[in-house]
């Protein structure tokens, strides 16, 4: 059992949740970060059950000063930060004539000034120990577009930017900086975004039909990819963008 920390924002569920118990199933105590209070609360309850310690902290990752409390209550309760997972994120549908000036903001603050607040809070604690990794979560859609997305294919898009821009500029603090590229993953937003589409076993096929292995990817495999980069087995990765997408990006 060890002492590190991680932390993980989304971490009430989806992806968010599996890497939380990825983590935790390999010893590390966990703070998750959400806006979902009751999922929250349960995800804190689950962790908690598998013999490490949690606490879930309600945070709007676009809110900074709810940001820096989640830091310090990070820093009183566990006095460290080892790992930073940059996952919470919107998605809203919609080309530019459709997305509403609304919905673009509040996206981009989501999506990508969550990940500056967010890293910006949590890399002094791991610059006072003298090391850290972050793994941030982009998209397929930054790099493959379906139509419709355009906020959001275009801030996952960013997101690779971001990741090679803070890698560069924190590797003199020994922080490792790497993001994963997920494909269709069966995750409650998915499956919501499936279920709400006019033709739900169609787009569930069609989503299948994005990978090479005619189907879609689930948590624990996208969880597994993050845990391997925030590890000393990844020790010389860093600002690389690396796909768990089963094939897409090779379509
Ligand atoms: N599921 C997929 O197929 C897929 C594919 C590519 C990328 N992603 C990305 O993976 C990440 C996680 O998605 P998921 O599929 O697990 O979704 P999910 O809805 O299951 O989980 C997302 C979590 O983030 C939380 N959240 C939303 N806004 C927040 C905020 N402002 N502050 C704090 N928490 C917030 C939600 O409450 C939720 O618990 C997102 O960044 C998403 O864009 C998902």
């Amino acid at each position: 059992m060890s002492n590190k920390v991680m932390i993980v924002s989304g971490g009430a569920s989806g992806l968010g949740l599996a890497a939380a118990e990825k983590f935790a199933k390999n010893g590390y105590n966990i703070v998750l970060i959400d806006i979902n209070d009751e999922k929250g609360k349960q995800a804190e309850a689950k962790i908690k059950g598998m013999g490490v310690d949690a606490v879930y902290c309600h945070c709007d990752i676009s809110n900074s000063a709810q940001v820096q409390q989640a830091a310090k209550t990070t820093k009183d309760r566990f006095g460290r930060a080892d790992v930073l997972i940059n996952n919470a994120g919107l998605e809203v549908r919609g080309s530019i004539l459709q997305c509403s000036e609304e919905d673009w903001i509040r996206l981009y603050d989501i999506n990508l000034k969550g990940i500056y607040y967010m890293s910006k809070a949590f890399a002094p604690i791991m610059i006072d120990q003298g090391k850290g990794a972050i793994v941030n979560t982009g998209s397929i859609l930054g790099y493959r577009t379906v139509g419709e997305r355009a906020a959001y294919s275009s801030s996952k898009g960013a997101i690779d930017t971001l990741t090679r821009t803070m890698a560069f500029d924190l590797a003199q603090n020994n922080i490792r900086v790497n993001c994963v590229v997920p494909g269709a993953i069966d995750t409650p937003l998915l499956r919501g975004s499936i279920n709400d589409s006019p033709d739900p076993a169609g787009t569930e096929a069609f989503l299948g039909s994005k990978s090479v292995f005619g189907r879609m990817g689930t948590s624990a495999e996208v969880a597994n990819v993050m845990y391997f980069l925030a590890s000393d087995d990844a020790s010389f990765v860093t600002g690389a963008a690396y796909f768990v997408d089963g094939g897409w990006s090779i379509m």
